[in-house]
């Protein structure tokens, strides 16, 4: 029989597709990649196998990925301070490599002909999937059943799944779509739509909000050598668990909240909130130590690297010789990342408030205003002259 890979969530979609690709005549193996999403441990792991099975599964791997998530991915976008469209800190797009190199290596492994996966055919993730999965193997075949199948809603799934079988739960109506992992959530759809509209606060998951906070803020500090986050207040963390422990005290003041009319890959815009505190936490320490030991060029060159990093990222061009070789850059700049900054995180705010670094090069003695100024002030009105006379008529 024809075997298919499929990247398998335990939800409404990805069930369905299991029952109607056997139905086509495939032999199904899920893939459960466990990318910090809280999938939590023993029973909800074993609850999601038995769904799988249950609507027809032949096998179903289940891979905690969430160190090589945070080692090979997150590390690397942290460096290139990737962000895209100046809000998103790419959580979802970070992932999805990822999930579909594992793909591809299990239906290596289980000597698969295709892989598929649950994504609809309006947004990035099929691309990101897709575009992976072929530079990978190219002669794999990819199906994506939602693009193609005869559901026209989610109630219509809904009816499939109870002809059929299938265990899911249905019990709450599912407001908005949800992709999380430790890096972040991104919630879509429903009355996020409206794009007048504020998000309502049910909306968040894991960020409380800035408005309820208590009066007193949080100061925390964050040390980082060669661009790699490795302490909190003094404390040295495994990367996963700063991460997480971070996710929990900036959630706890709120920041990391963010809302976002994006450019989709497929050319329409579409409106998505994120919530991600350790990453947005993680980011402002990361570029105000790098303003204090990179040089003004390297910096602003830098900057630049960063948009084309962030689109790469989100363009799912993750497996490409052009962010190959912007990593190769961008971590020769990070032998200078080294330091420790002081962040106030208060009603949803994170700010810098204090930095301290060996490779700093900010030198008290050429910009005081007080009298152990060094600088020579004589010296710069011949400067000015030769910067200024190229541009004279
Ligand atoms: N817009 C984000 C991206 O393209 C997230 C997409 C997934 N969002 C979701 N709510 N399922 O990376």
């Amino acid at each position: 029989m024809k075997k298919v890979v499929l990247a398998y969530s335990g939800g409404l979609d990805t069930s369905c597709i299991v029952k109607w690709l056997t139905d086509k005549g495939y032999e199904v193996v899920c893939f459960v990649a466990d990318l910090g999403q809280g999938l939590g441990k023993g029973e909800d792991l074993d609850a999601i196998e038995e769904r799988a099975l249950a609507a027809g599964a032949t096998k179903v791997y289940i891979k905690d990925l969430q160190d090589e998530f945070v080692e090979d991915f997150i590390i690397p976008a942290l460096k290139a301070n990737a962000v895209y469209e100046g809000k998103y800190l790419l959580a979802t797009a970070l992932g999805r490599p990822l999930i579909a190199k594992y793909l591809v290596d299990i239906a290596h492994k289980e000597k698969a002909i295709a892989i598929a996966h649950g994504c609809t055919g309006k947004g990035n993730e099929q691309v990101r999937f897709e575009v992976t999965a072929e530079e990978l193997d190219a002669k794999l075949e990819i199906l994506a059943p939602v693009r193609v199948w005869e559901f026209k809603s989610r109630e219509e799934e809904i009816e499939y799944a109870r002809e059929n079988g299938i265990p899911i739960d249905v019990t709450k109506k599912k407001p908005y779509s949800i992709d999380r992992n430790i890096w972040g959530i991104s919630i879509e759809s429903g009355v996020l739509e409206n794009l007048e509209q504020e998000p309502p606060e049910d909306a968040y998951m894991i960020t409380s909000s800035p408005s309820g906070q208590s009066t007193y803020p949080k100061y925390i500090e964050v040390y980082f050598e060669k661009g790699v986050p490795k302490r909190i207040d003094g404390r040295a963390y495994k990367l996963k668990t700063l991460i997480s422990h971070l996710n929990e005290i900036g959630g706890l003041y709120g920041v990391g909240r963010s809302d976002l009319v994006e450019n989709r890959l497929v050319g329409i815009k579409s409106r998505e909130i994120y919530e991600a505190p350790a990453a947005t936490i993680l980011h402002i320490a990361h570029k105000e130590l790098e303003n204090l030991v990179l040089d003004r060029e390297l910096a602003h060159f830098k900057e630049i690297i960063a948009l084309k990093y962030s689109e790469l990222v989100y363009y799912g061009l993750w497996y490409s010789a052009l962010k190959d070789a912007l990593d190769g850059f961008v971590n020769s700049t990070q032998k200078y990342v080294t330091g420790t900054i002081r962040l106030k995180l208060f009603k949803g705010n994170c700010v810098a408030v204090g930095r301290k670094s060996k490779n700093s090069l900010y030198k008290k003695e050429l910009s005081t205003y007080g009298k152990e100024d060094k600088f020579d002030q004589k010296l710069a009105e011949g400067f000015i002259k030769l910067w200024g006379m190229p541009y004279k008529r």
